[in-house]
């Protein structure tokens, strides 16, 4: 378990296209205490996946100080903790089956040997896959394969979880099984979660906290606290009055169209 503590974490990137750089983070200040499970919500561009990158020690090159459970991440340190990443889409290695596939991440984050099976059927049940463990990811539908990159991810048992849209491709009724299934899982397990999306009423039903950002550069704009109890109802009015307010968060507007101020 970890919390998490963001210092005025700033991002340029510099490329062919921008060689003067690139401003994508400007001054992000974050702190996400243990088991809490926190929804970046923001505009296509505004930075979420580069917090995640920057985050799980993908990307050292960054300036501000970022620090999950009080050590240091940075190009020394590399990730000095133990992280699970979950993309948009499966990112499977096709040639392996799904037990291959979880096994990979255990044996890269050197988890004994000896521990893998139970690790794997454990996790593999808990999602619904106990019988396609033996299938390779083209068998399956985009949905089982997500639930692989879930069970993938949890388990390494890690001790921050990196959710980037991992339910955005799913059709919207595979999306509230995956969002309810993460839910029991996190409800279980109580690992601190970063989930990034697009999507208001989804951040809503997850969250404990929703943080905005604002276009790029990405800065923070507003948090919004999700105070709903859980487990959550898709049938709760509070749900949807609450996913039209961040709406308006997140686009400036009302639903008159006035601007909001910032
Ligand atoms: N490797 C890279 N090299 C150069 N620029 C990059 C790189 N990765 C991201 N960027 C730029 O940084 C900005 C933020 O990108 P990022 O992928 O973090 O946004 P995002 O909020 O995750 O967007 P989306 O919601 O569309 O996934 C964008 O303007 C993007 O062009
Ligand atoms: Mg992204």
């Amino acid at each position: 378990m970890a919390d998490i503590e963001v210092r005025r974490l700033s991002k340029v990137y510099r490329s062919r296209a921008h060689p003067d750089g690139l401003l994508a983070l400007d001054g992000i200040d974050l702190a996400v205490a243990d088991h809490q499970f926190v929804c970046l919500l923001g505009p296509s561009g505004c930075g979420k996946s580069t917090v995640l990158n920057v985050l799980c020690g993908l990307d050292p090159q960054y300036a501000g100080e970022v620090r999950v459970a009080g050590r240091v991440v940075s190009r020394a340190n590399g990730h000095p903790f133990r992280v699970g990443y979950v993309f948009q889409e499966p990112r499977l290695l096709p040639w392996l089956t799904v037990r291959r596939n979880v096994e990979f991440a255990l044996q890269s984050e050197g988890i004994a040997k000896s521990e893998w099976r139970a690790r794997c059927d454990g996790w593999l049940g808990r999602v619904g896959l106990a019988d396609f463990a033996e299938a390779h990811p083209h068998e399956l539908s985009g949905g089982m394969q997500q639930r692989t990159a879930i069970a993938r991810a949890f388990a390494v048992d890690p001790e921050i979880l990196l959710m980037d849209e991992p339910f955005s491709g799913l059709d919207e009724l595979t999306a509230r099984t995956m969002r309810e299934l993460l839910l029991s899982i996190w409800l279980e397990t109580k690992k601190t979660v970063i989930f990034v999306t697009h999507n208001c009423f989804e951040a809503c039903f997850l969250a404990d906290r929703i943080v905005v950002f604002t276009a790029r550069p990405g800065r923070i704009k507003r948090e919004v606290t999700i105070e709903l109890p859980r487990p959550r109802n898709y049938e709760d009015a509070r749900l949807f009055e609450l996913s039209v307010s961040v709406t308006h968060h997140v686009t400036g507007t009302t639903a008159r169209g006035t601007r909001l101020p910032d």
